[in-house]
């Protein structure tokens, strides 16, 4: 097919609200690695994998082999059998949850939101409350409870739905709420959570629910301590913590979780995306005292087919054989110390955040303004994909570019996607005024 014939298909055939990137929307046919070719043959570095999807980059040959042998096995039973690919998982995803933590028990799902969705319904259970408290900013799938825990306008398409959801200040220390700067900086955004549940809620939460670093909030990075207050205050009301790990997987540097880099054990772990390659998996994860509380049946189809559990097994011992925790290490530092030489020469990017493989440029009209820099991101897309590659785009105002190559990135592909930005850059600098 042609990319016009793709196009025209897209736009008569699926709903609108289906976004897609850039003026002219870009159609894909093949991956490789960390490359990505069109429908005429031209070939991209994708450092977005997918929304931080393909961990190991596009058809992992060793993960693909074992899918194919396992649709060639058995492709699907539902949950009402035990199979070995669901058992194996769920024994690896016990062995690598976060020490201490007591978490060994799963729930699968086939996606982001049914994991949260699953976790928060859990939590309620667990602690017979039902008031959950979120962050603003945050994003948690497209459910009817997660278009509620949801806190960006554009991704609700209804006012919200479910009763009970507090939203709590972002730790979003570039546009901080309580307008400290990092001297002055006390927490008082995780400080507020005790006024948030005194004030706002009957005392008693079932959950506090955040993401390690904020993914489509555009990589609201906390401060270290934040997660240590916050969750002492919801622990203290009796409260749940509940780690959303579906962006953070991985990514971070030399940990499984995200979590574990703010020295804080969560209660509760959901986690998709990344953590199967591309194939449709969502994970809840709990100590068995929580898990045995819900005492309703519940049934999946499509979770924990034995496909999705297959390659994720296959991911997370490639992760772990190939050293990829250390490899987002080691190339999230290359990353950033080349994100934050272009942040010395373009006044555009006000801010770099993030950590490892999960690197995010702020890009503002004027440093001392912060105003969002929407048509110079717009066209920074354009010239990138002009040069052959592609990034992500977040934050509530859309002028966040998020960088998040496949964690077996090699110092080679960081430094040619690094040259492809930079002359990006110095394109939209010289012709897009401030
Ligand atoms: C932090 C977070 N939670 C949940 C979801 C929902 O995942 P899915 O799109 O697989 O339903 C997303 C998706 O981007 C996410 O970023």
């Amino acid at each position: 097919m042609t990319p016009q014939e793709i196009r025209d298909l897209h736009s008569k055939y699926l709903f609108p609200a289906v976004v897609n990137y850039y003026q002219e929307s870009l159609p894909l046919v093949r991956g490789k690695g960390t490359s990505l070719w069109d429908a005429d043959g031209r070939e991209y570095l994708d450092f977005f994998g997918g929304i931080l999807t393909v961990s190991l980059g596009h058809c992992d040959e060793e993960v693909n082999g074992k899918i194919k042998a396992q649709v060639d096995t058995l492709q699907h039973t539902s949950t009402l059998y035990p199979t070995p690919p669901i058992v194996l998982l769920a024994k690896r995803l016990a062995e690598i949850a976060p020490q201490g933590s007591g978490i060994s028990q799963s729930f699968f799902t086939s996606s982001g939101t049914e994991a949260d969705e699953t976790a928060i319904m859990l939590a309620k259970i667990a602690t017979g409350q039902q008031e959950v408290i979120v962050q603003r900013h945050s994003y948690s799938g497209r459910s009817h409870l997660n278009t509620t825990l949801t806190a960006h306008a554009n991704y609700r398409p209804l006012p919200s739905q479910i009763a009970g959801v507090k939203h709590i200040h972002a730790p979003y220390c570039y546009r901080c709420p309580f307008n400290a700067s990092p001297t002055t900086c006390d927490l008082e955004c995780a400080r507020d959570m005790k006024e948030l549940i005194e004030t706002t809620t009957n005392g008693r939460p079932a959950a506090f629910m955040a993401e390690p670093i904020m993914g489509v909030g555009g990589f609201i990075t906390p401060h270290r301590d934040y997660f240590k207050v916050a969750v002492e205050i919801v622990r203290a009301h009796g409260g749940l913590f509940i780690a959303d790990e579906v962006q953070t997987f991985a990514r971070t540097g030399d940990t499984w979780w995200g979590i574990e880099q703010y020295g804080v054990q969560p209660d509760i772990i959901t986690t998709a995306k990344g953590i199967a390659n591309g194939a449709p998996m969502g994970v809840t994860m709990t100590r068995p005292e929580l898990a045995k509380k819900w005492t309703a049946s519940t049934i999946s189809t499509f979770g924990g087919n034995p496909v999705s559990c297959t390659a994720a097994t296959a991911t997370l011992d490639a992760i772990d054989t190939r050293g990829l925790l250390a490899n987002a290490a080691a190339m999230g530092q290359r990353l950033r110390a080349r994100l934050e030489e272009l942040q010395a020469r373009y006044p555009l990017i006000g801010e770099v955040r993030g950590m490892g493989l999960m690197q995010a440029l702020e890009l503002v009209e004027d440093r001392k303004t912060k105003v969002p820099a929407k048509r110079a991101i717009a066209a920074l897309f354009e010239e990138a994909r002009r040069r052959g590659l592609l990034i992500g785009k977040g934050g509530l105002y859309g002028n966040v570019v998020r960088i998040t190559p496949p964690l077996n990135v090699t110092a080679d592909e960081v430094d040619r996607a690094m040259t492809l930005l930079d002359e990006s850059f110095a394109e939209v600098t010289a012709k897009v005024p401030a």
